[in-house]
């Protein structure tokens, strides 16, 4: 039987590292076996892919490079590692995947979701998640989290307030028009009562 794809998505400083931990202990618990991963990313060639994207010494990157970047990594991590893995039969979960895009090149880079969409359609045919968590939050709440960690910003997260906004709003809109793939979490929650909801929603998963 082929197993499930789950994403993660969210603006920055939403807890979706820690969610994701939370997912495969959960996951695990329940005797699934599973393939935790990332994009851009998650094969060998994809991170290589990922130091490009992220590297904020390319201040002259286009969207139009960004956003294919984004898809080639892609598309080595759908035919060499997603797909494989739910055809034997494990669960896949991704943090980020395609709807990323949609809200960073779409709509905070300014491209517009009508100059992704054929990409998508060309990179993964009809390939998409069986449930995308979204971690919602307002972005000041996001931004003071990241500032907090005190780690160095990466190419992204040197953006302003305007950008993850856009990021935020291109998330909802997207889940407001296919709620059933959707998973929206109001990340300003308490984390026990966010796990809760995806609990709920893994065990719904799980049963069907
Ligand atoms: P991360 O910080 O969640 O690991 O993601 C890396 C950055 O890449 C994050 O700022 C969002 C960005 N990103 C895009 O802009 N488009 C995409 O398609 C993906 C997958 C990530």
């Amino acid at each position: 039987m082929r197993g499930k794809f789950l994403t993660l998505e969210g603006g920055e400083g939403a807890g979706k590292s820690t969610n994701l931990r939370f997912i495969e202990h959960y996951l695990q618990q329940q005797g699934i076996d599973l393939v935790i991963t990332r994009e851009p990313g998650g094969t060998e060639l994809g991170e290589a892919i990922r130091g490009l994207l992220l590297d904020k010494q390319y201040k002259t990157m286009t969207a139009s490079c960004e956003l294919l970047l984004m898809f080639a990594a892609r598309a080595q991590h759908i035919e060499t590692l997603i797909k494989p893995a739910l055809a034997a039969g494990k669960w896949v979960v991704s943090d980020r995947f395609t709807d990323a895009t949609y809200a960073y090149q779409g709509a905070a880079r300014g491209l517009g979701f009508d100059r992704i969409a054929p990409i998508e359609d060309w990179v993964q045919q009809g390939f998409s998640p069986d449930c995308t968590f979204v971690f919602d939050l307002p972005v000041e709440i996001g931004m003071q989290r990241v500032a907090q960690r005190g780690n160095e910003v990466d190419r992204f997260e040197q953006e302003q307030l305007a950008f993850f906004e856009a990021v935020r709003q291109a998330y909802l809109l997207r889940a407001s028009r296919s709620a059933e793939r959707y998973c929206v979490l109001d990340a300003a929650q308490p984390l026990e009562a966010v796990q809760i909801h995806i609990k709920n929603q893994l065990n719904r998963l799980i049963e069907q």
